[in-house]
């Protein structure tokens, strides 16, 4: 059974089969309004979302199924062994989809292969992010083999994780101009298929890692738990400062596209922090193509639930 997890096991034909399907979804979106027909996607999430949960629902829909959305708090997880309740949830489903706090319930999830399951954000990796990325990339270039080079600019973590992977995967060079490493996102296994592909290349130069790159990535530099009721969390508050002045000579700003990389579409996963990773005026940049990117989840995904029901 196949499941949508890390990537890892995904080959470049696989990713570009996928992209190439969500292309065709896109276009002909009347073509797939009842491939899914009385089928189920179970959404849980043990984490807020905007983007991952409405592009799913909407997928489902469009596809002619149906998707439930489940918030672990509201169910009767906390009083029991997540394995036994994750087998009773599957059963009620055609397709899991899962954004977890820790891989390693997506990983039990999947392991009983009862249906496919997708990690949906995890601490770890961010596959649909990935997709939906590649997604646009190809859109913004004319094709994925017309993307040659991009560059990352905030802390290594979960988004960079698949995104890093998947490129390397397709022979895209991926510049990671980071200052920092997210110690729970680290995956050894993964870097090293990704390194070895040759195609990772790291610096703290950031007028390198952008030269003549096509994309500019990035994502927030501090963590959800940093807050609390929207304030900055006073444990936390050492190390939250620590990160503004670490990444702010990394922040993407319409001065430092117009001067480094006038080439460049600036690309964000949303939710973006202004004034921290990225400024209102790139954000709104011509080159900026941040809302064709939360677009493209839909698409992107719609293609992956295909792909994993072997549609
Ligand atoms: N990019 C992303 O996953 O957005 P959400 O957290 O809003 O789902």
């Amino acid at each position: 059974m196949k499941h949508l997890l890390h990537l890892k096991d995904y080959s470049a034909d696989d990713i570009k089969q996928i992209i190439h399907k969500a292309i065709d979804i896109k276009k002909n979106q009347a073509h797939y309004g009842e491939v899914l027909k009385n089928k189920t996607m179970i959404m849980l999430f043990q984490k807020g979302s905007t983007r991952t949960r409405l592009s799913f629902e909407a997928g489902m829909t469009q596809l002619g199924g149906h998707a439930i959305f489940v918030d672990q708090k509201t169910t009767q997880f906390a009083l029991t062994d997540f394995k036994d309740e994750i087998k009773a949830v599957m059963r009620y489903a055609d397709i899991l989809m899962f954004r977890a706090v820790k891989f390693a319930d997506v990983q039990i999830a999947a392991d009983q292969n009862m249906v496919p399951v997708i990690d949906a954000c995890s601490e770890k990796y961010h596959p649909c992010q990935t997709l939906g990325d590649l997604l646009t990339m190809a859109e913004h270039a004319g094709g994925l083999e017309k993307i040659k080079k991009i560059a990352w600019l905030s802390i290594e973590n979960n988004v960079l994780n698949t995104l890093k992977l998947a490129c390397a995967k397709l022979g895209i060079d991926v510049y990671v101009a980071s200052p920092k490493v997210h110690e729970i996102s680290v995956d050894e296994e993964l870097n090293k298929i990704a390194e070895d592909t040759g195609h990772v290349h790291k610096t703290s130069d950031l007028a390198e890692a952008v030269k003549d790159a096509d994309f500019i990535h990035t994502d927030t530099w501090l963590d959800m738990e940093f807050y609390k009721d929207g304030q900055v969390n006073p444990e936390f508050k050492n190390e939250y400062d620590e990160r503004i002045k670490l990444f702010k000579p990394y922040q993407i700003n319409a001065d430092m596209i117009n001067k480094f990389a006038p080439q460049a579409k600036i690309m964000h996963c949303m939710p973006c922090h202004i004034g921290y990773e990225i400024t209102r005026d790139a954000v709104d940049h011509p080159n900026s193509v941040i809302f064709d990117q939360a677009e493209n989840r839909l698409h992107a995904q719609k293609a992956a639930i295909l792909y994993l029901l072997g549609k």
